[in-house]
């Protein structure tokens, strides 16, 4: 019997481990690329959905974290810090129990959803809420890492993004080849930079004949890439990418330019309406943040940038029990009947 082994198994000659390395892992990766009919049809493309809300703790950071752990285990750290928007510090509290590790989390006060907060206590992790946002955060965990005995485990560890680019690996594993256009929310910017970094080792190796435009989508109240400055007092409902100067900046518009590629905004209401359409018309539940790349598709799709027959990824980052709030908002209220079959089946339609 074959089980998936986690991405240091799966590509072990493509990372930075040794025979030696002791892996921390929860058998990450290997997630579902997923055929989207009704995107499909009315982009006039072939749409496939990589559903990192699949892994281990619900989002791709498990990729970059089992990497991360890893190697500070191997290099003998007792602890780990990280500046999170809530999908990092699940994560990083995970892998932590795992490798008998302390795990110390800073995230924005109030801006982080419940369940990636209840993630991180029921892992035991200490968590600090900042009276700021992520941005303040990341300077904070960056500090206390050089001061204190403590590793870093954000996308600025640049062993992260090496785990991270394992999901373009895998796309082309399934595929036979790269596609033609691959479309990533962008916060911090770590993950666009880690697909652009494994498409591109895989056709310098010849695993893959071509390299896809890159196409990343900041919410237009976090967009400092697309604005061309930091943004001060960064909000989006998409509290996940709610992010005013991503660390990765440099390297997400070196994606966007060697691939020929995009960055580019999109609405509150642009997620929330992809968000619904991916739940109710693909029957894929993400979080808001991750309903971004699909936002921004349609948005392409609508201002006539894409050309009808192109295969397309989509990467949808995060699981959507993670932030359920917005999936109960506004949504009609189940209605409570009597233990009574005539009336449940009037009141489903059935009659
Ligand atoms: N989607 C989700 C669900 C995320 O959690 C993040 C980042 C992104 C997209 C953006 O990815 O930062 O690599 O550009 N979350 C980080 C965190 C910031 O702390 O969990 P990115």
């Amino acid at each position: 019997t074959h089980q998936w082994r986690g991405i240091i198994e799966e590509y072990r000659d493509r990372l930075p481990v040794s025979a030696d390395t002791p892996v921390v892992t929860l058998r990450e990766g290997g997630t579902p690329l997923v055929p989207a009919q009704v995107l499909s049809e009315r982009t006039g493309c072939e749409v496939h959905l990589k559903v990192e809300g699949a892994n281990p703790t619900g989002s791709f950071k498990d990729r970059g974290m089992t990497m991360a752990i890893t190697r500070a285990k191997e290099e003998g750290a007792k602890a780990v810090i990280c500046a999170s928007t809530g999908n990092t510090s699940a994560s990083a509290a995970a892998y932590a129990v795992r490798a008998g590790m302390v795990c110390a989390v800073l995230v924005p006060q109030g801006k982080i959803a419940l369940g990636k907060m209840g993630q991180a206590l029921v892992h035991g992790a200490r968590i600090l809420q900042v009276d700021g946002n992520f941005d303040d955060c990341l300077t904070l965990a960056r500090g206390l890492s050089e001061q204190y005995p403590v590793a870093l485990v954000n996308s600025v560890n640049p062993v992260r993004i090496e785990g991270q680019k394992t999901a373009a690996f895998e796309i082309v594993d399934a595929l036979g080849d790269a596609p033609d256009i691959h479309v990533l929310p962008v916060g911090n910017a770590g993950n666009i930079t880690a697909y652009w970094r494994g498409y591109r080792e895989y056709a310098t190796d010849g695993i893959s004949t071509r390299n896809p435009r890159m196409w990343g989508f900041q919410a237009s109240g976090s967009a400092p890439i697309v604005r061309g400055e930091p943004v001060k007092d960064p909000h989006t409902i998409a509290t996940a990418i709610r992010i005013g100067n991503p660390a990765s900046w440099q390297f997400a518009e070196e994606a966007r330019d060697q691939s020929g590629g995009l960055i580019d905004e999109v609405t509150d209401r642009q997620i929330l309406a992809a968000y619904r359409l991916l739940a109710s018309q693909e029957g894929v539940f993400v979080e808001p943040a991750s309903a971004a790349s699909v936002a921004g598709l349609l948005k392409a799709a609508e201002l006539d940038l894409v050309d009808p027959g192109q295969r397309i990824v989509c990467t949808v980052t995060g699981n959507g029990l993670k932030d359920p709030d917005w999936a109960v908002a506004g949504a009609p209220q189940p209605i409570t009947v009597p233990v009574d079959a005539t009336v449940a089946a009037e009141r489903l339609g059935l009659v």
